[in-house]
């Protein structure tokens, strides 16, 4: 008979990402990046500016610029090559059919020549769920109309600079959900918007991935909305992840120095006598040339001479905490 098991066993995976990293030439901007994210799974990833959240996303989309080179593993669902041995051909398949991702940046993602309902009418084409021009177009209106754009008959005639940039971000989700997607990636999708149109926004990213048990990687500044819309979180920081776990108990008792400096940065009830909220000492080094060993000590209130060595993970891979001294272990007192 078999050890029984005290946690349950993790929904089978959708995404399976293994010591991925990501590189210029000999410097590494995301370094041995393992997560997974099972059936119906909403996760958060969180962090600073640069420190690697996009790259992470467009490695998994096979959409990184020609400069940079990923390695590792990415595994998805029913797929039997890794994704980072797929040819391109096999790539540009996956990707509007299997993956779908909101960018950060819509005009750049969006062509801007072109009128915005064919945009999701080809997607629909080239990827074979509709067949027919007629059919596709009145597909693509009821698609632009599912993500409440008004007047979809009318916005389907408009091109991308012609539309705000919240119907711009719901013209890159229709085109995302647009043949159900296994994986759908939201790099940042409501930072532009204003908070009514931002909580449609939400609802309208939930739907669609409940309505098809897909999984949700859910790019963010904003710990609030997160905190709403996932159900873990992935911490990252220097191009690694350096904390994961469900988001209550990631959110009420951060481990790492790093995730408790996001609370603290976001906790309004911690505002001072001044009006400042007390913010993580330091930045992201401008070079984006992290320090080696942890990636946080130059920053870090607690770190010592054994923070030179990066610490690897504390608890498993994939809800665990990259510290030497995590807090909660006993091992963080008497530091700084
Ligand atoms: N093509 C590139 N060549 C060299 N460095 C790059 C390239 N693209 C991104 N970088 C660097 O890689 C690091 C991570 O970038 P990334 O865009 O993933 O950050 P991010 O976490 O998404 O930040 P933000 O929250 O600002 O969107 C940054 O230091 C960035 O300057
Ligand atoms: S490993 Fe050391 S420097 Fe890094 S976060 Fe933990 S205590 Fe701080
Ligand atoms: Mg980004």
């Amino acid at each position: 008979m078999g050890a029984v098991s005290a946690r349950p066993d993790p929904p089978p995976a959708v995404l399976d990402v293994a010591g991925l990293s990501v590189r210029t030439g000999d410097h590494a901007l995301v370094e041995d990046v393992s997560f997974h994210l099972g059936a119906g799974e909403r996760v958060g990833l969180i962090g600073e500016s640069g420190s690697g959240k996009s790259l992470t996303a467009l490695a998994i989309m096979g959409l990184l610029p020609d400069e940079l080179s990923a390695s590792g593993h990415i595994r998805l669902r029913e797929v039997e090559r890794d994704l980072l041995s797929a040819s391109e051909t096999e790539r540009s398949t996956l990707r509007g059919d299997r993956l779908g991702m909101v960018f950060q940046e819509p005009m750049t993602a969006l062509n801007p020549l072109m009128r915005v309902g064919a945009q999701v009418a080809e997607v629909l084409r080239i990827h074979g769920a509709v067949s027919g021009r007629e059919a596709a177009t009145d597909r693509a209106r009821d698609l632009l109309a599912a993500v409440e754009l008004p007047d979809p008959e009318r916005i389907a005639r408009r091109y991308p600079h012609q539309l705000s940039g919240g119907q711009r971000q719901r013209v890159m989700l229709a085109m995302a959900l647009a043949n159900g997607p296994d994986l759908l990636i939201c790099d940042e999708p409501t930072t532009a918007l204003d908070v009514t149109v931002q909580a449609q926004m939400l609802k309208l990213i939930d739907d669609g991935v409940a309505a098809r048990d897909s999984a949700l990687l859910f790019i963010s500044h904003d710990l609030a909305v997160v905190a709403t819309v996932c159900d873990r979180i992935l911490v990252m920081y220097g191009g690694r992840i350096v904390e994961a776990g469900p988001t209550r108990a990631l959110l009420t008792r951060p481990r790492h120095p790093y995730t408790e400096g996001l609370m603290a940065a976001s906790d309004l009830e911690a505002v001072d006598a001044a009006g400042r909220l007390p913010t993580i000492a330091g930045s992201v080094p401008p070079d984006g040339r992290f320090p080696d060993g942890c990636v946080f000590r130059n920053r870090c209130p607690r770190g010592d001479d054994a923070c030179q060595a990066w610490p690897g993970w504390t608890g498993e891979q994939h809800d665990g905490v990259a510290c030497w001294y995590p807090s909660g272990s006993g091992r963080e007192a008497g530091r700084g």
